[in-house]
């Protein structure tokens, strides 16, 4: 059965831990999903992972488009959410509801995710779910903001653990059926799991979240740096490069193809 918004809260209730991984291709999207991970982001992390920029900002609508079409063509089963890219939708409540209506009805995910939690982005938020957008909100270290708050974990002094506790609290009143918890305490991202709701889906921000998010790359050991709460469960460069030097070798030496 296919996993949506409304299974995610009943997860919660259950105590059942959301598991949720970020996938940029057909090929990745596939094994994950016929793995059992229930929502797959298109996360804008893939501007770094797949297309080689140091940030998520450059990433576009368009490139968003593209690699979300292929994920959603490689899933059966998990919740399938698209990040809208930088500045797609910041602009006005009008914006953000012309992007993410391509982006479900170009790609034929079933939700977006957009960064933040300040009045006018709650507005947004209710006017898309109003409209019939599932919105899945993310809040704590935001990483379109970069150029104001760095990497660094937020909400460590008590006023701006209370603000990022009052932007989850009106997302969900806005309608967000998830919200992401990233870079946060645990003790900030286990208060926040117990006043709301809907689930939520940490990602460095410890083990009290209703469910748990990585970017894949970091989980495969792709990416030559990462994140200091990410796992690497494999090391897939390492990997990659002994095949390819197999590979080269052998075609050098005349071993490979066999006659
Ligand atoms: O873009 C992304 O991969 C994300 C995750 C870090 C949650 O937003």
């Amino acid at each position: 059965m296919a996993v949506t918004p409304r299974q995610l809260s009943q997860w919660k209730q259950q105590g059942r831990s959301i598991t949720a991984l970020t996938a940029w291709d057909f090929a990745i999207a596939q094994i994950l999903d016929r793995a059992g991970v229930d929502l797959i982001l298109v996360g804008d992390s893939l501007a770094m992972t797949a297309l080689g920029y140091t940030t998520t900002l450059p990433v576009t609508l368009e490139e968003m488009l593209y690699h979300a079409s292929s994920v959603r063509r490689a899933v059966d089963r998990a919740l399938v959410v698209c990040d809208l890219p930088f500045m797609s939708y910041q602009e006005s409540t009008q914006q953000a509801l012309h992007t993410a209506g391509r982006v479900l009805k170009e790609t034929g995910v079933q939700a977006v995710k957009i960064e933040g939690g300040y009045p006018a982005l709650i507005e947004t938020v209710a006017r898309l779910v109003q409209v019939g957008i599932p919105v899945m909100g993310h809040v704590g270290l935001t990483p379109q903001s970069v150029h104001q708050l760095g990497y660094r974990q937020q909400g460590n002094s008590p006023e701006a653990g209370k603000r990022i506790l009052t932007e989850a609290i009106e997302l969900e009143q806005a309608g967000a059926f998830a919200i992401v918890l990233e870079h946060i305490p645990p003790e900030l991202a286990s208060q926040i799991t117990q006043k709301l709701q809907i689930p939520t889906v940490g990602i460095g921000a410890g083990p009290h979240c209703d469910g748990q998010v990585l970017v894949t790359a970091d989980v495969l050991g792709l990416t030559e740096k990462k994140p200091p709460f990410a796992k690497a469960y494999l090391n897939l460069r390492a990997d990659i490069d002994q095949a390819v030097r197999t590979y080269c070798a052998e075609v050098r030496e005349h071993q490979f193809p066999e006659a």
